[in-house]
């Protein structure tokens, strides 16, 4: 299993170019179940949550392939993907491939609005939280749709005459399950309203491919969605958007261990909440027609308080980072999960380090500045990886950061981005 072997104590210089985000990549992967056209996808991430989900994709017929790689520095980060879902073959999600990723659970709603039916494993608990699918469902069966759990498995059917719009409330804000309730309203007979949508960046970027393909959507970036659901989609080619987990957490690596970068490529608009704290952390942004400077140079850092929120509040996927950084800051912070119930994982392994953390409920109170000093860490999700990468990289001496494979699910190319400006990074295989 590869390891990651980090020397901190070097400053950050240089460019760093934002690949295509992930968590957008997959629901739009998903999209192309939705037409028997092809859907072409720019500027998708290479990572191994890509490479799993077409390969779940593969097993209901969908065939994709490689067709390109991204223009730019060296042509190393990105790729175009062509969808083509003219036959499905199955509509059957099984366990083995749906339990290593979440997010494959959302094949259920363009599998039940184009073919009637679908059956797709419940995905199982996560390091983070339980993360039911109770509100995926539930936007399911406003849209008419019978569901059934057997054996571990969710079977979704549709009414004789096909999915019908519908009112749909969602009592908490979901990201999963606004993909999924847009997906199947897009083919559904009539005018659905989604109230309580999330509003999210990839949300968007979603239902702006679907729009591509021939959806109707009003309300985009807004809480409330309305589609009006069109019999048939067509294929389409989009550019999947740039990755504010990813800015944000580069940016939260600079104002960590100092220096000057450019994240070039990001997208200040959808990261205001995170760099208006990094500002007040201490370090210096300045958003151009390029991209996200950051840099700190001497200043201090200070503590600062943090709830995270959905968008446009404080990302849950910059918690751990951020709390890293705060242990290099001057005084307490408070840093409040209110997301997901457990997602502190990251708390012992930024201990080993040697940070100072207590938890209390959904509170971590940090007490900087805490001299980190390197150590072996691992953790259990991605996130939590890349706090521990952020975290070695300001501690002194080695940290080796194990089972690598959660950065490589979210991360492209870590090592080469973080390795030219100044990091001394080393994957090490085996
Ligand atoms: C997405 O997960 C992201 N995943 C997560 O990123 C991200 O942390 C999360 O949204 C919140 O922003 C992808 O996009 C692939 P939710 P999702 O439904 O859609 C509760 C990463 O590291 N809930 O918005 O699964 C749930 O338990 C990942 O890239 C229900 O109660 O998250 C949570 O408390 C981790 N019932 C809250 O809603 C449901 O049916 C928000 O979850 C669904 C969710």
């Amino acid at each position: 299993m590869d390891r990651i072997r980090i020397i901190g104590g070097n400053r950050l210089n240089g460019v760093i170019p934002i690949s295509g985000a992930k968590n957008a990549a997959l629901p739009l992967m998903i999209a192309s179940l939705l037409t028997k056209e092809k859907l072409v996808l720019d500027n998708v991430p290479r990572l191994s949550d890509v490479r799993q989900l077409s390969r779940i994709l593969g097993n209901h017929g969908v065939d994709v392939t490689v067709a390109g790689k991204r223009n730019g520095q060296d042509g190393e980060i990105g790729q175009t993907l062509k969808l083509d879902a003219e036959m499905i073959v199955d509509t059957c999600a099984p366990y083995e491939l749906v339990s290593t990723m979440r997010a494959s659970f959302w094949v259920i709603a363009p599998l039940l609005a184009r073919m009637g039916e679908a059956r797709v494993s419940l995905p199982g608990g996560c390091a983070i939280g339980t993360r039911p699918v109770d509100l995926l469902l539930m936007a399911l069966e406003r849209l008419g749709a019978t569901i059934e759990i057997e054996g571990g498995y969710a079977v979704a059917k549709a009414p004789a005459g096909g999915l019908k719009g519908a009112e749909i409330a969602f009592p908490k804000v979901t990201v999963g399950g606004t993909h999924t309730a847009l997906m199947a309203a897009v083919l559904a007979n009539g005018t659905t309203v989604l109230h309580n949508a999330a509003r999210e960046p990839e949300v968007t970027d979603l239902a702006e491919c679907l729009i591509k393909m021939g959806a109707r959507i009003r309300g985009l970036g807004t809480a409330t969605l309305e589609i009006d659901g069109v019999p048939r989609l067509s294929g389409a080619q989009h550019a999947v958007l740039p990755d504010r987990i990813e800015t944000g957490t580069y940016a939260m690596a600079v104002a960590m261990t100092g220096g000057d970068v450019l994240l070039e490529g990001a997208r200040a608009d959808h990261l205001q909440a995170a760099l208006d704290m990094i500002g007040q952390a201490g370090a210096t942004i300045a958003c151009n027609n390029e991209g996200i400077r950051v840099s700190r140079n001497g200043s201090l850092l200070e503590a600062v308080d943090v709830a995270t929120d959905p968008f446009p509040g404080f990302p849950t996927d910059l918690q751990a980072q951020f709390m890293a950084l705060m242990t290099q800051a001057n005084g307490t912070s408070r840093i409040a999960e209110t997301i997901f119930e457990n997602r502190f994982m990251h708390v012992q392994e930024l201990a080993r380090l040697g940070a100072q953390i207590r938890l209390s409920g959904d509170i971590a109170t940090v007490e900087g500045v805490a001299r980190l000093k390197g150590a072996q860490v691992m953790a259990t999700d991605l996130r939590a990886s890349v706090s521990l990468v952020i975290a070695g990289l300001a501690a002194e001496g080695e940290t080796m950061i194990n089972r690598v494979y959660h950065l490589d699910r979210g991360f492209e190319q870590l090592e080469t981005k973080l390795g030219r400006c100044g990091a001394d990074v080393t994957r090490i295989s085996g």
